[in-house]
């Protein structure tokens, strides 16, 4: 009987594409779908393409993969992800391997890892990024699990992952939910950066007084330099389009309530319980949650405030380039602050500039910009923040009076940027020789006896406000 190499479960069209990326790649693929009439289209369609092994059952499907067993889960995160385990489980053996391709939370594949763990089971969490097209023809992969159950998958997720200048978009994160952590941070900064793009189109717009089809060559050409990346050569798409059923530009027949499935507000959750400041990305989820409180918007559509005026400034394209850019360093730097924070806290030893290599190409966020972040990793591996790298800090401050004038006129004419006054709030903290951080503390001090700790001494301090406010050592 012939034998897959691997199997993938779940065939929606994540799991469709990859099982056919897969099987592309010469790898005879094990396919099986709660309901088999998936099953049986991808293969009436898609046959042509590999080596496919439809099963029926569960039982099928595991009896035909090659031994140490490579079984690729593609549902949905929570409750049908423990299902399919508990289904497939009881048919594995000790080194057998379960992947978890889903957008998993970390914290569910930790527990799951430990607990497959016990019976032998390899469970490899696995972030994969790059939506449909990107499954099909090269996805960026971050495989967490066990550097045993790398070395068996490895390979193959390799073969099957995007490539830039003949590397591919994949690497062992780290153990147990690493890799679902890593993907989880990389939606967190998808979102800041689709937040910072959204907000320079509005000010295009609204500031400097463009239709969106004259946004969209602003984009296409910011798209040919530093700013180079996906995300911005779709927002040109998007912008460039018309409706067909009314004429009016597409984005003007759009509802303007942005939807979340969650790993943004994940990202911000962890990172509020890691205590690393990641104000980008929480602005960016609570701009779609802004978005989405239609009856707030509509109670106080007449509050006072400036109508949305141009700015009258014809340089100010050129100034929205340098924000965007100066917001966008930001945003990563507090991405992979939190990575370091949690591959720290969970003993990960995650190489930050190993995650900004292979997001060079496949995934969303993929951008002519990582390969400078891969590069200042590798100049300083052990640096604190991105945003003293020589590139960066030079860029930070050719940005500086352009960043502060964009930040200033949205505030001025009324258009809300909170991703571009964070970044820059963020900026200004991290350079400040003192912040009122001490008033703060000598507020909890008053209130609560929180104590505080001097710049001139060592210990904890207690002033007795109450009393003759001599100060005592706590
Ligand atoms: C990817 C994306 C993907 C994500 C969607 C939608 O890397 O391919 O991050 O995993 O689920 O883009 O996310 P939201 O619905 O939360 O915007």
């Amino acid at each position: 009987m012939e034998t897959a190499r691997i199997g993938v479960t779940g065939l929606a069209v994540m799991g469709r594409n990859l099982a056919r990326n897969l099987a592309r790649h010469g790898h005879p693929v094990a396919v099986h779908n709660r309901t088999a009439a998936r099953t049986k289209a991808l293969v009436e369609e898609f046959g042509g393409e590999g080596t496919f092994l439809p099963a029926e059952t569960a039982e099928q499907f595991v009896a035909s993969l090659e031994r140490p067993r490579r079984l690729v889960i593609m549902v949905k995160a929570g409750a049908p992800t423990d299902a399919v385990i508990d289904e497939f489980a009881p048919l594995l053996e000790p080194g057998d391997m379960i992947v978890d391709g889903g957008n998993a939370h970390f914290a569910d594949t930790r527990r799951r890892e430990a607990a497959l763990r016990e019976r032998g089971i390899h469970f490899v969490g696995t972030g994969i990024s790059g939506g449909e097209e990107g499954a099909l023809h090269g996805p960026s992969i971050m495989p967490g699990g066990s550097a045993e159950s790398y070395e068996a998958l490895g390979p193959l997720l390799e073969d099957i992952a995007a490539k830039v200048d003949g590397t591919p978009c994949c690497t062992h994160v780290g153990p147990d939910g690493a890799g679902h952590f890593v993907k989880m941070v990389h939606n967190g900064i998808e979102y800041s950066d689709m937040q910072l793009i959204a907000e320079s189109y509005d000010l295009l717009r609204h500031a400097a007084g463009l239709a969106p089809a004259e946004i969209a060559e602003v984009f296409r050409t910011w798209n040919t330099g530093r700013l180079e990346s996906y995300l911005i050569e779709i927002t040109a798409e998007v912008l460039a389009h018309t409706d067909a059923a009314t004429g009016k530009p597409f984005v003007d027949v759009v509802l303007d309530q942005a939807e979340q499935k969650g790993t943004g507000r994940w990202t911000v959750q962890t990172a509020l319980d890691l205590g690393v400041p990641v104000g980008g990305i929480a602005e960016a989820v609570f701009a779609r949650s802004v978005s989405g409180h239609a009856d707030l918007r509509e109670a106080s559509r007449n509050l006072p405030g400036p109508a949305r005026g141009t700015a009258d400034d014809a340089g100010f394209a050129d100034k929205v380039e340098k924000a965007l850019y100066a917001s966008k360093i930001v945003a990563y730097a507090q991405g992979f602050h939190e990575i370091q924070a949690g591959s720290a806290e969970y003993g990960w030893d995650i190489d930050s500039g190993a995650m900004a290599t292979i997001w060079r190409g496949g995934c969303i966020i993929r951008a002519r910009f990582l390969d400078r972040i891969r590069a200042a990793y590798e100049a300083d591996p052990s640096t604190p923040t991105l945003l003293t790298d020589d590139h960066f800090a030079e860029a930070l401050g050719d940005a500086q009076d352009a960043w502060r004038d964009v930040v200033a006129t949205a505030a001025r004419i009324g258009v809300p940027a909170p991703g571009f006054a964070t970044a820059l709030a963020y900026y200004d903290s991290l350079r400040a020789d003192r912040l009122p951080a001490a008033l703060t503390q000598g507020q909890r001090d008053f209130f609560g006896a929180h104590t505080y700790r001097r710049v001139d001494r060592d210990g904890s301090f207690h002033t007795l406000w109450g009393g003759d406010r001599t100060e005592v050592t706590s």
